[in-house]
């Protein structure tokens, strides 16, 4: 009996460890295959990353019955690890809720210090951050403020970017912005305001901009709005452009370290008011 208990005992630890091991090499593998892309040229679609396409799992596991140790490695087809495009299909768009504001701030800082890189220089962005440039948290209490999420490898999401729409009337910036002006629109006068989308820069260039401004537009619409507009940052503007936006005005914006960043003021017509936006 005793031989059998310390036998049981002997298989418990060594269960343990491999659950370690396992754990271990799980750990090492994810943040191997998951880690940055190089930054993509501008203008130019950043390329596959073959390494990242497949693994996801990997170790050993341990049966007891029959006494097994099988070394096993399972696959898990993400969308960042190809370039796959990021479509309403494999990307959730929901209404950003207060518990993701520390998660919006650091994306938002991601995305502003990687992607506006060659459009702004380190003291402008310094200076913008938590300015000209943030998260507004009057629209995510609004609940016109969305998060776009990404299913992972393990099944939980990650949020790889945000934005939103408003019907108040400050035209860009975060909570410690300036010109801020919370009064209401009116959908049949005024035109709704495009607020501060922002990619995670391992994302971009596959259409999750595109993805985002289109709910943000729908929304708008939805709300009766048959006009646009926005402050857009100049890493915007091609994107912007491109989905029917119209630059109506350069404005530079005094920032708090006596940097200045220009912006363009864009603005957009719904074609048709109250109908589905054309699919991109
Ligand atoms: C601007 C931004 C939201 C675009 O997001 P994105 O997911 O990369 O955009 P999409 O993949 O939907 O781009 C669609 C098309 O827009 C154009 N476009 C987007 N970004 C571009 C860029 N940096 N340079 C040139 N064209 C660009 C391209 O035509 C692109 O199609 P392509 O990749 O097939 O060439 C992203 O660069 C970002 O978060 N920038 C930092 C934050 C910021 O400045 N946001 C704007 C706030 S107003």
């Amino acid at each position: 009996m005793a031989s059998v208990g310390h036998s049981e005992f002997r298989a418990a630890q060594l269960k343990k460890r491999l659950k370690r091991f396992y754990q271990t090499v799980t750990k090492i593998l994810r943040r191997y295959l998951m880690r940055s892309s190089p930054p993509s040229s501008r203008g130019s679609r950043p390329s596959g990353h073959p390494r990242e396409a497949i693994v996801v799992h990997a170790g050993l596991s341990f049966s007891e019955r029959p006494h097994g140790l099988t070394v096993f490695c399972r696959g898990t087809l993400l969308p960042r690890a190809i370039g796959m495009p990021l479509t309403a299909a494999n990307v959730r768009l929901r209404p950003a809720i207060a518990a993701d504001i520390p998660e919006l701030h650091r994306l938002i800082e991601l995305s502003v210090r990687r992607l506006q890189a060659s459009d702004y220089t380190p003291a402008q962005i310094e200076g913008a951050l938590g300015h000209a440039l943030g998260l507004d948290t009057q629209l995510v209490a609004d609940g016109t403020y969305f998060v776009a999420e990404l299913a992972t490898a393990d099944g939980s999401p990650q949020i790889v970017g945000c934005g939103g729409w408003s019907n108040r009337r400050t035209l860009f910036g975060s909570d410690g912005g300036p010109n801020r002006q919370s009064e209401l629109l009116d959908p049949k006068t005024d035109a709704a305001k495009i607020r501060a989308i922002f990619v995670h820069p391992d994302f971009a260039r596959r259409g999750l901009g595109t993805l985002i401004l289109k709910h943000c537009e729908e929304a708008a619409a939805s709300a009766g709005f048959t006009r646009l507009e926005m402050g857009s940052t100049l890493t915007g503007v091609p994107l912007y452009k491109l989905k029917g936006y119209e630059e109506r005005e350069a404005i530079n914006i005094p920032l708090p370290n006596g940097e200045v960043l220009p912006v363009v003021k864009m603005t957009k017509e719904l074609a048709d008011p109250g109908s589905k936006l054309p699919p991109d």
